[in-house]
């Protein structure tokens, strides 16, 4: 019999070195013969006695390698030290499902390992230290659990502006004004539709599925954008509901809550249809070009954009003032 394969995404990685740490029993993970990275890489099988076995190293130190009888803190989702910790303390770190190449980590960690005798990370997952503070500890140290006063961490500060709107509504316009407006404060990184059809989705026609395709390679890179702190500034078309949510899930999975801002340029199609700058209209309106956005292809309106701006009735000036002063009431 072939042997059962799972792929493990970040989390399941966090419960599975958890398992292979003795901080979870082994029935945590799904039943498989193989476990695999996310690149397809064995990282763990199961044995005659249905036992885990690591096959390549653990990115953790075993519990009895540290064990302490001295104090210690676990640290919590979001927070850190609000002042100096007690001395001697061994700050335990959750960073189990967290990318080593995440850049809200390194402030993170940081922030913990002032004033600690030393620091620890564990593989348990960020969103579970609370919950599991105690079981935690005690696997790490036979010393007590202290409490420290904490403050919310700012987190990273990269985040992922998104125009969406028809052809001809200025979307394009409107986001090379903002990045103009911010250039030399950040770094940005733009994502214009039919720039990006020229490299990134080359090749890419207008068929629901290569839509769907070209939006997501462009979620993508915002994503990695707004992960390491810059400021993704996209606009394309992106006609579907449910693409651009997954661009808002994929975006806040990276940069966390409020890293996503969705602008809709509604502008009417009457008046991207008199603009008609690239002459598509007219072609789509003699049936030269087929399935065209707003003709005879369509545009699901958002229901979930933080901005509307329609500019036929707002000014450039007045339209990137929104944007940026949106951004900047929300940092
Ligand atoms: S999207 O639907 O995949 O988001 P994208 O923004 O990349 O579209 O590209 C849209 C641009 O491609 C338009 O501004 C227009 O210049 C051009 N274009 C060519 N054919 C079409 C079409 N059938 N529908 C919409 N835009 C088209």
């Amino acid at each position: 019999m072939p042997d059962v394969a799972l792929t493990l995404d970040p989390d399941l990685a966090a419960v599975l070195d958890q398992v292979l740490m003795g901080l979870l029993p082994a029935d945590a993970l799904p039943a498989a013969d193989v476990y695999l990275d996310e690149e397809g890489a064995a990282v763990a099988r199961r044995d005659e006695g249905g036992g885990l076995v690591a096959v390549r190293p653990l990115r953790w130190a075993l519990p009895a390698e540290v064990r302490t009888d001295g104090p210690v803190v676990v640290a919590r989702a979001g927070e850190i030290p609000a002042g100096p910790l007690p001395a001697g303390v061994v700050v335990l770190l959750p960073a189990g499902g967290v990318r080593p190449d995440d850049a809200r980590w390194p402030a993170w960690a940081a922030a913990w390992s002032q004033g600690a005798a030393s620091v620890v990370e564990t593989p348990v997952p960020v969103a579970d230290a609370a919950l599991r503070a105690e079981q935690v500890a005690a696997a790490y140290s036979s010393g007590p659990l202290v409490e420290v006063d904490t403050v919310a961490h700012g987190g990273g500060s990269g985040r992922t502006v998104f125009f969406t709107g028809l052809s001809g509504s200025g979307k394009s316009t409107v986001a090379r004004s903002v990045v103009e407006r911010l250039a030399g404060a950040r770094t940005i990184t733009l994502l214009d539709g039919d720039v990006v059809r020229t490299h990134l989705s080359k090749g890419l026609g207008f068929s629901a599925e290569d839509r769907d395709t070209n939006i997501r390679r462009i979620g993508w890179v915002a994503a990695e954008v707004t992960k390491h702190g810059g400021l993704a500034v996209c606009a394309p078309i992106a006609p579907y509901d449910a693409t651009r949510r997954w661009v808002r899930e994929t975006v806040e999975a990276a940069g966390g809550p409020g890293s996503f801002v969705l602008v809709w340029i509604a502008t009417p199609i009457e008046v991207c249809e008199e603009r008609d700058v690239k002459g598509l209209y007219a072609k789509a309106r003699a049936g030269e070009i087929k399935g065209f956005t707003g003709i005879d292809d369509p545009y699901e309106e958002p229901t979930d954009a933080e901005l509307v701006i329609d500019t036929s009735l707002v000014s450039l000036e007045d339209a990137v003032d929104r944007v940026v002063s949106f951004l900047d009431q929300t940092t």
